[in-house]
């Protein structure tokens, strides 16, 4: 069979061949390196994954080959927690953080998360679509080829679906794929501050509407102190479930409300933070095989503790890693950030942390059958770094070690630069 594009020679190919399915305890060291590998793709897809120069057999003069020489290939990068789609920025928040006023306390005050509703609310569809999309390409150039997008900033249902738009649309036209989540459960509105229980009716309300367009294929909830409690999470994310959404729970970010249980009792496809999680907690992720979906670069961000990431894997959960990318608790769009600091701050090894990113990142969203790793029938997603070895990528941090991302077997980015 011949083929539209071959990348031979890779000095080091990470394919994580293996397993399709959630890595978890000491299978997430399982990664397959491969040297002097080479990658096949036709039609988007990965057909043939070997080593040395078994590749010329694919080869006709239409055939695109690239040189991988002295470069590091994994598969494209996954980021599956993200609050993409978002008005304004909250840098004028920035002092009173220093000044110790704590991240609830804002938002009890009608700042923090409201802060981003005001503005959300005011950004035109066009206006959410451009911020979104240079978010996008920021992304991309850091290697990462698919994207989970939450709303949440709309908090009704016209600036819902009009976030939830922007993402189905950045789909259609850019090169990340992205999955969308219905966050209408992201804090109470002010004008429903006095009325919990009416803004859940509306929440309620909401989700067939959602569904019916099919603007999200998730529901999350963040169950959180003054917040969403951990029976509000449980009924509305129950609800959702009716309607035929799958469920992610902003779980035990900073009190440990008990969201981690929760998460394994609804059957959720993945339960994100667990900053504030306990020993207990693992012992039930672990059994109910959960995604446990850590964000490490919002702990940095709040100055606050990181997930206990070592002790959950030495427990046997499977774990996935996101940059929560976000204008309050986490305004940075770059994974590679968020994997150094899983190592330095959580004590992940660079095979779990690269694992953390593709396959298990594939499962955060239910993906697992087409990407998340470099094998034959797989979408031909991969980045090459500038690396000696993976060590390296996770070891020098705070700079982009990208090279080239392909997407669909299609360089989107050259040199750091967006070039699709
Ligand atoms: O995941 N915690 C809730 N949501 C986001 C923060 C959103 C915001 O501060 O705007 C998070 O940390
Ligand atoms: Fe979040």
């Amino acid at each position: 069979m011949k083929s539209d594009l071959i990348i031979c020679h890779i000095n080091h190919l990470v394919t994580l061949k293996g397993i399709n399915d959630l890595r978890c305890g000491k299978e997430m060291r399982d990664v397959e390196i491969i040297n002097d590998g080479y990658v096949v793709v036709k039609d988007g897809r990965i057909i043939e994954v070997s080593k040395g120069s078994g590749y010329k057999d694919f080869m006709d003069d239409k055939t695109q080959l690239v040189s991988g020489k002295g470069y590091l290939m994994t598969p494209g990068l996954i980021d599956s927690h993200t609050h993409l789609v978002h008005g304004g920025s909250r840098e004028n928040e920035l002092q009173m953080k220093l000044e110790g006023r704590d991240y609830l306390d804002i938002l009890k005050a009608g700042g923090g998360i409201l802060n981003t509703v005001k503005q959300t609310r005011q950004a035109s569809f066009d206006t959410l679509y451009q911020k979104a999309k240079s978010s996008l390409d920021v992304m991309l150039t850091y290697g990462v080829t698919t994207v989970e997008a939450k709303s949440g900033y709309g908090l009704n249902l016209e600036t819902e679906m009009k976030q939830l738009e922007v993402g189905k649309k950045l789909n259609e036209t850019h090169p990340c794929d992205i999955k969308n989540t219905f966050l209408g459960a992201h804090a109470i509105p002010l004008e429903y501050k006095n009325n919990k229980n009416a803004y859940i009716e509306q929440i309620i309300n909401m989700l067939p509407i959602i569904k019916e367009k099919d603007l999200a294929v998730y529901c999350d909830v963040f169950c959180e102190g003054d917040v969403f409690t951990i029976e509000e999470s449980e009924f509305i994310l129950g609800q959702a479930k009716k309607h035929g959404f799958k469920l992610k729970i902003h779980a035990d970010e900073i009190y440990p409300l008990g969201g981690a249980k929760l998460a394994c009792r609804i059957g959720a496809t993945s339960a994100d933070h667990l900053m504030a999680s306990t020993k207990d907690d693992f012992k039930d992720l672990a059994e109910h095989k959960m995604v446990c979906n850590l964000l490490p670069a919002t702990s940095f961000n709040l100055n606050k503790n990181y997930a206990k990431a070592r002790d959950m894997i030495d427990f046997g959960c499977g774990i996935s890693l996101s940059s929560d990318y976000n204008p309050g608790s986490c305004p940075t769009e770059n994974l590679q950030f968020v994997m150094q600091l899983s190592s330095i701050k959580m004590k992940m090894l660079p095979q779990e942390v690269i694992t953390a990113v593709t396959m298990n990142g594939a499962c955060c969203i239910n993906e697992e059958k087409n990407i998340g790793s470099i094998e034959i029938g797989k979408k031909a997603d991969f980045v090459l770094f500038d690396v000696p070895n993976l060590e390296y990528l996770i070891y020098h941090f705070g700079i982009n070690h990208v090279k080239d991302v392909y997407k669909n077997g299609k360089l989107v980015v050259s040199d750091q630069k967006i070039c699709y």
